[in-house]
């Protein structure tokens, strides 16, 4: 099969990684990829929000399959004009990528569907979000208060809320439109839901759901859970936290209400649906759903699949779910992000990285590429995100391990990591 990537992140690094390996793939292309992903795809420079060059480029090319990465094409209805063009896809239409570009979309799903998640309201009116966070402020008592922009805001769009006048300022601000723009032209109010949190993961082919396994990521970029919230800065899978018991709860309660809601809704979701959850008290309930691999989740789930990725993906496209199994690595793998000093506000970009051959050669390691260029003989960073040191062990110890030995081996002042990754999994066994 001719196969075409679409994205330029660890996540679309670590797809081209399992795709290349499949028997079935003969010619992978990832547009437009990166340093790293060169080596095992070719890259081809057709930025992912170039729909019509993306259809243009898989016509000409005869490519029998497009992997699409990242929801910003999803949204924006890549995978409609694919298939518009009777080429295969994996990922969902636009209809169906709603449930990542709009949270209220989602939220207002859930709710006629009865699938678990915070009470909310939404709101396009200063005025009525307002008096709603005043009245909510007394039920709600010393919760904080979550304001979420409806649309895509690069993981920016959620502001917890220590006090009314806060939560009050942040819809003010949403809603004039100077913060995130369009994105913002509608905000949900949400209840806070306290617990630990989990990224679940499913195969969906309109119908059926596969669930795959759990991860858990950390979204500050700083030791100890502090600072601003980033796209992640490190995961690992297994999640001590996702017992099979809650597993399969999620199944039940969130993933096929929601595939089932879907297909009535006239939008069934084809691809992979991405589950933020949040394990409260009263059971796990929906933070928000994405409509793609999670990244940098998706680089720790690569490297745990035992069976060949491309047959799962194909089968999701084609309805074929039902009698799908994969298997998984019982291992522990645990990926650290390494990001350019000043991320996530201002990455310096273009300083030179050194020692990564020396770095993959630590026992279990695999590095993801998500923001390089190659400049000659030199690997330069690009991106605010940059590396993903990924390690495979028997246990999570093990896996953090060598994870930071092959750090520890690569050359880059300008770079930086979380010393931490997996603090919860370890404090989980004592
Ligand atoms: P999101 O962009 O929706 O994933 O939100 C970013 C982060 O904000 C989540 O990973 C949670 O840590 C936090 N968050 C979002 N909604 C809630 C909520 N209702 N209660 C507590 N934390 C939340
Ligand atoms: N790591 C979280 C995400 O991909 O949205």
């Amino acid at each position: 099969m001719r196969i075409l990537v679409v994205g330029s992140g660890g996540r679309e690094h670590a797809l081209c990684w399992a795709i290349a390996a499949s028997p079935l793939c003969d010619t992978l292309y990832c547009a437009p990829g990166n340093a790293g992903i060169a080596e095992v795809a070719e890259c081809v420079p057709i930025g992912q929000e170039d729909l019509p060059a993306l259809v243009a480029f898989a016509q000409r090319e005869r490519i029998d399959f497009v992997v699409i990465g990242p929801e910003g094409p999803l949204v924006a209805g890549l995978a409609d004009l694919l298939a518009q063009a009777g080429i295969k896809v994996f990922g969902p239409s636009a209809a169906a990528a709603r449930l990542e570009g709009s949270k209220g979309f989602t939220k207002d799903l859930c709710r006629k569907y009865g699938i678990p998640t915070g009470a909310y309201e939404r709101f396009t009116d200063v005025e009525a979000a307002t008096d709603y966070i005043r009245r909510q402020g007394n039920v709600w008592k010393d919760q904080p208060i979550v304001v979420k922009a409806d649309g895509l805001a690069a993981g920016k769009g959620v502001i917890i809320a220590t006090s009314e006048a806060e939560a009050i300022a942040a819809a003010r601000d949403m809603l004039s439109g100077n913060r995130f723009g369009a994105a913002g032209s509608s905000v949900v109010v949400e209840e806070f839901l306290a617990g630990e949190e989990a990224s679940f993961f499913a195969l969906v082919d309109g119908t059926h759901a596969l669930p795959l396994v759990a991860a858990q990521d950390h979204k500050r970029v700083g030791d100890g859970d502090t600072g601003p919230n980033t796209g992640g800065m490190g995961a690992y899978s297994p999640a001590p936290c996702m017992t099979s018991e809650l597993d399969q709860r999620v199944m039940e309660d969130i993933i096929r209400p929601t595939v089932r809601a879907m297909a009535a809704e006239g939008a069934p979701f084809r691809g992979v649906l991405f589950a933020g959850l949040m394990l409260t008290p009263a059971g796990p309930k929906l933070i928000e759903y994405n409509c793609r691999f999670g990244d940098p989740e998706c680089q720790v789930l690569m490297m745990r699949l035992k069976s060949d990725l491309l047959p799962a993906l194909i089968a999701s496209a084609d309805g074929a779910l039902a009698h799908f199994d994969l298997r998984w690595h019982a291992e522990t793998a645990l990926t650290v992000v390494m990001a350019a000093k000043g991320y996530p506000d201002a990455p310096q970009k273009g300083s030179e990285i050194r020692g990564l051959a020396a770095a993959a050669e630590v026992e279990g390691v695999t590095i993801f590429h998500a923001g390089t260029t190659r400049e000659g003989e030199r690997i330069l960073a690009s991106g605010g995100r940059v590396l993903n040191v990924t390690a495979m062990a028997p246990t999570v110890e093990e896996a953090r391990r060598r994870a930071y030995a092959a750090i520890d081996r690569i050359d880059w002042p300008e770079g930086f990591c979380r010393r931490d990754i997996a603090w919860r999994a370890l404090a989980a066994r004592g």
